[in-house]
C-alpha cells in the first residue's frame, strides 16, 4: 500500500518543468501527492497507483496548482518613505540627480539608522504579508540602508525576524556596497576597507546573510571596488550577486560572471558580451520591471540575447522605498510581459523556477516534482497566462507552504 500525508486533486497543474514544447509543464486533471513536507507523487489523476491512501484529501475545485511564488530581489526592510523624491523626478529631476545631491538611498539610510530592530521589523511584516497573500512563499531581503555594521547587521537581524513573523521562508542577502554613506566621503577606499575587514566577517561570524551584494554603478561603486568585496565574500564562503548595469553598461554583468555569481539584477544596458559571460557562468539574470517602469528608464534589458544563449531569467518586486515602492509580485508579471516583452510562460517561470535558482534553491523549490518541497499556490483561473494578464487582481486562492 502506498502512503501519503495529503493528496491534492481536481486540480490542473502547471509544474513549471519545461521542455517538451509546454513551457507550463501542464497536467490537466492532475494530482500531487505529499509525504513528509516533499512532494511524493505528481501526475494525472487517472495515472494515480491503485492501492495509494493519503490521511488528508484536498479537492482544488478544477483551479490550477503551480509551485509557490518566490520573490528573489527585495528590499523590503526600510524605514521612512521617498514618495517627494518620486514627485520630483516626475517633475524633471533624475534618479542620479537626486543621489548626487544627498539623497536617494542615503536618504533612507538616515531613516533606518535612525529606526531600532522592532520598528523595522513592524514597518517591514505588512509588506512580507502583502506578498504572502499572492502564493509567495520564500523572500529574499536584501541590507543596504544602513551602510556602517551595526546598523547592516540590524537590518539583517530584523529580516529574519520579518519572516519569523509573518510565516514565510527568508533568505537574507548582505548589501555591502549599496551607496557611500556621507561619513565616508572623503575616502572610498577606507569605506571599502571596513565592509571587507569588518561587517563581512562579524555578517559571518553571526550567520546573518545567505549571500552578499553589491551595486556597480557610476553612482554606487567601480567594478574594482565590488571586485575586491566579492572576493572578500567568497572567501568566506558566501554566494555573490551584483546590482548590474542599470544605469548604464559598467561592466556589472561581466564581474558578475566572473565571479560565478547565482544573479546579476537589473541589465538594462548589459552588452552583448555581458549576457555571453552570463551564460558562460550559469548566473540567472534577475530583470526588475517595477524599478523599469517607476524610473521611466528608456532602454529595456536585453531580452533577445538573454534568450538566445538561453540564460534563465527571473522576476522580482525589488521592492524598495527609491526605485520599486511594490509589494505584489503578481504586479511584475503583466509589466514583464509588456514593458520587457516575456512571454507569460517566462514571466510565471521567472517567479517560481528560475527566482528559486536565483536563490540556489532549485534542489527545494520551484517546480512540481517528486522531491522537493510541498509548496503550492492555488489559482483561481481558466489558465495560467491570465497571471500575467491581470494587473491588480490576486487570483491566488490557497498558499500551501511547509516549514524548513
Ligand atoms: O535595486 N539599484 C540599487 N538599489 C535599489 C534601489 C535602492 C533605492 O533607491 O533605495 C534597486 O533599484
Ligand atoms: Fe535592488
Amino acid at each position: 500500500m502506498t502512503r501519503w500525508d495529503a493528496l491534492w486533486s481536481g486540480v490542473h497543474l502547471a509544474c513549471m518543468t519545461g521542455g517538451g514544447g509546454d513551457p507550463y509543464g501542464t497536467i490537466r486533471d492532475g494530482a500531487v501527492a505529499v509525504r513528509n513536507g516533499r512532494i511524493a507523487w505528481v501526475g494525472a489523476r487517472a495515472s494515480l497507483p491503485a492501492d495509494a491512501v493519503a490521511a488528508e484529501a484536498h479537492d482544488g475545485g478544477g483551479r490550477w496548482l503551480t509551485p509557490a511564488l518566490v520573490d528573489c530581489h527585495t528590499h523590503l526592510v526600510f524605514a521612512g518613505d521617498r514618495a517627494a523624491e518620486f514627485e520630483a523626478r516626475l517633475g524633471g529631476a533624475s534618479y542620479e540627480d537626486i543621489a548626487r545631491a544627498g539623497g536617494g538611498i542615503v536618504s533612507t539610510v538616515r531613516a533606518t539608522r535612525a529606526a531600532s530592530e522592532d520598528a523595522l521589523v513592524e514597518q517591514a511584516v505588512p509588506r512580507a504579508r502583502a506578498l504572502i497573500a499572492e502564493g509567495v512563499g520564500t523572500i529574499e531581503i536584501k541590507s543596504g540602508y544602513g551602510l556602517d555594521p551595526d546598523t547592516e547587521l540590524r537590518m539583517l537581524r530584523a529580516a529574519r525576524r520579518v519572516g519569523e513573523r509573518a510565516g514565510v521562508r527568508v533568505r537574507t542577502t548582505c548589501l555591502a556596497l549599496h551607496a557611500l554613506p556621507p561619513e565616508a566621503r572623503n575616502d572610498r577606499a577606507a569605506y571599502v576597507a571596513s565592509v571587507v575587514d569588518d561587517l563581512l566577517p562579524r555578517v559571518a561570524a553571526e550567520s546573518l546573510a545567505d549571500a552578499v551584494d553589491v551595486f556597480c554603478e557610476r553612482i554606487a561603486f567601480t567594478r574594482d571596488e565590488c571586485a575586491i568585496v566579492l572576493r572578500r565574500a567568497r572567501a568566506l564562503g558566501f554566494a555573490v550577486r551584483v546590482h548590474a548595469d542599470q544605469l548604464s553598461d559598467g561592466g556589472g554583468a561581466m564581474l558578475a560572471a566572473e565571479f560565478g555569481a547565482r544573479s546579476a539584477e537589473h541589465l538594462e544596458y548589459t552588452s552583448a558580451a555581458g549576457v555571453a559571460a552570463l551564460a558562460g557562468a550559469g548566473t540567472v539574470a534577475v530583470l526588475l520591471p517595477g524599478a523599469y517602469v517607476l524610473l521611466r528608464e528608456a532602454q529595456p534589458p536585453p531580452v533577445d540575447e538573454l534568450r538566445r544563449l538561453g540564460v534563465p531569467i527571473a522576476i522580482a518586486t525589488d521592492c524598495n522605498p527609491g526605485t520599486s515602492p511594490c509589494t505584489s509580485l503578481l504586479a511584475m508579471l503583466p509589466l514583464a510581459a509588456a514593458a520587457f516583452r516575456l512571454t507569460p510562460a517566462e514571466a510565471l517561470a521567472g517567479v517560481t523556477k528560475h527566482a528559486a535558482r536565483a536563490l540556489g534553491l532549485d534542489a527545494e523549490l520551484g517546480t512540481l516534482e517528486v522531491g522537493k518541497r510541498a509548496e503550492f499556490a492555488l489559482w483561481d483561473v481558466e489558465h495560467p497566462r491570465e497571471l500575467s494578464y491581470w494587473l491588480g487582481r490576486n487570483p491566488c486562492a490557497a498558499r500551501i507552504v511547509t516549514a524548513d
